[in-house]
C-alpha cells in the first residue's frame, strides 16, 4: 500500500477495488497524471472523472461552494456509492472536469480504496478501470484483461460487491438531479432530499436508450457514449414481464433457425422457461441488486462463449433495477424491443 501510494504521488496509475467497480486512479491534482488515465483507457477527452476522497476534509479544497443537501447526503451515503456533482474550485485541473465548472466527488466504501487514498495523501481521480466502451471491471482479472501493461499497479480486492457504478447526483441546482443511476437508488435519495429528478438521459426518454435524441445535450457527458457493451451484439427486450419472456423465446427460435448461436440473459425466475439457446442466470428479477452484482461479469463472459447474439430480458426499472436497465440499454446501443 505504501508503494502504491508513492506511485500515485509520483504521477503513476494504480487500479484499485471499490464497492461498486474497479477504478483507474491518478493524483487528481496532477494534470499530467490525469492525462495518462485518458490515454490508458482510450477515453474521450470531454468525459469528466470522479474524484475519490478518504475524508470529508479532503472535499473543501476541491469545491467552490457546498450546496444545500450536500452535508445531509454525505451523512446518509458516505462512504458509499454516491457521487455528488458540486461547483469546482479553481485548483481542480480541467483534465478532471473536462472543462465543466463542476466536479464529481465520492468517498468509496472499500477498505483498500480508502487505504490507498490515505497512503497517497492526495484526492484520487478515477474512472472505471476498463477500456473505454467495455463493461466496467468487477474483478482484478477484468482490469488486467483490459489494461494489463498500461498501468503500474493493480490492487486485487476480490470481486466488487455492488457491481454497478455509483449514482451521479447533481446538487448544484434547486432540485437534485440523477445524471447516472447507480448503487444508491432514487428512492433512497428522495428519502433524504424530498425531491429528486431523473435527467432525461437516464431512462431513455432522451432517445432510444442507447443514444440520446438529436438536440439533447447530456449533462453527464459520459451518457452520450455507447458503453458497457460486450463485443457480441445484444438485443434488450423490455416491457410487460410475461410478454418479454414470450418475445425472447420467439427471437431465440428465429435466430436459431437461421443458424445463429443464441445466448439468453435471463433471471432465476424465468430461466426454466427457456428450452433453447445458452441460458445464463443474471440474478433474481425481484431482487435487482443480485443482477447488478453479476451483470458486467456476465456481459464479459458472453464474449468468451460460442454465441453470436445475446438476448437480454429487461426488468422493472425501480430501485436498483433502474441502474441495471440503464446499463443494459446502453449495452444494447439502441437495439431495444419494447413489448
Ligand atoms: O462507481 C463509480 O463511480 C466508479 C468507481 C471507480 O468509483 N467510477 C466511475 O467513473 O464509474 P466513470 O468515469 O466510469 O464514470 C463517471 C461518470 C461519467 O458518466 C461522467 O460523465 C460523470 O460521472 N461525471 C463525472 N464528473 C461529472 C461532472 N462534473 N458533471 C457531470 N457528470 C460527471
Ligand atoms: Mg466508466
Amino acid at each position: 500500500m505504501a508503494r502504491a501510494g508513492l506511485i500515485l504521488r509520483r504521477g503513476g496509475l494504480v487500479a484499485f477495488p471499490t464497492e461498486t467497480v474497479y477504478g483507474l486512479g491518478a493524483d487528481a491534482l496532477n494534470a499530467r497524471a490525469v492525462a495518462r488515465i485518458f490515454e490508458a483507457k482510450g477515453r474521450p477527452q470531454d468525459n469528466p472523472l470522479i474524484v475519490h476522497v478518504a475524508a470529508r476534509e479532503m472535499v473543501d479544497p476541491l469545491v467552490a461552494r457546498v450546496p444545500a443537501h450536500a452535508r445531509q447526503l454525505m451523512d446518509a451515503f458516505w462512504p458509499g456509492p454516491l457521487t455528488l456533482v458540486l461547483p469546482a474550485a479553481a485548483a481542480v485541473p480541467r483534465e478532471v472536469t473536462a472543462g465543466l465548472d463542476t466536479v464529481g466527488i465520492r468517498m468509496p466504501d472499500h477498505p483498500v480504496a480508502l487505504a490507498l487514498i490515505r497512503s497517497a495523501g492526495v484526492p484520487v481521480a478515477a474512472p472505471s478501470a476498463n477500456l473505454s466502451g467495455r463493461p466496467s471491471p468487477t474483478s482484478a482479472e477484468h482490469v488486467l484483461a483490459d489494461l494489463g501493461g498500461r498501468v503500474e499497479v493493480v490492487l486485487d480486492g476480490g470481486p466488487a460487491g455492488i457491481g454497478v457504478e455509483s449514482t451521479v447526483l447533481d446538487i448544484t441546482g434547486d432540485v437534485p438531479v440523477i445524471l447516472r443511476p447507480g448503487g444508491v437508488t432514487a428512492e433512497e435519495i428522495a428519502g433524504i432530499t424530498g425531491r429528486v429528478r431523473l435527467d432525461p438521459g437516464v431512462d431513455g426518454r432522451a432517445g432510444n436508450g442507447g443514444r440520446p435524441a438529436a438536440g439533447y445535450r447530456p449533462r453527464s457527458p459520459g451518457m452520450k457514449y455507447r458503453h458497457y457493451a460486450p463485443r457480441t451484439p445484444l438485443i434488450l427486450v423490455e416491457g410487460d414481464p410475461g410478454r418479454v419472456t414470450a418475445r425472447v423465446q420467439e427471437l431465440a427460435r428465429e435466430y436459431l433457425s437461421r443458424g445463429r448461436r443464441v445466448g439468453i440473459l435471463a433471471s432465476a425466475e424465468t430461466a426454466p422457461l427457456y428450452r433453447e439457446g445458452q441460458v445464463v442466470v443474471a440474478g433474481q428479477r425481484n431482487k435487482p441488486s443480485t443482477i447488478a452484482a453479476r451483470l458486467f461479469a456476465l456481459l464479459r463472459r458472453f464474449d468468451e462463449m460460442p454465441v453470436d447474439i445475446i438476448l437480454a430480458e429487461g426488468i422493472e426499472p425501480r430501485g436498483m433495477g433502474l441502474a441495471v436497465m440503464n446499463r443494459l440499454r446502453r449495452a444494447a446501443g439502441g437495439n431495444i424491443q419494447r413489448v
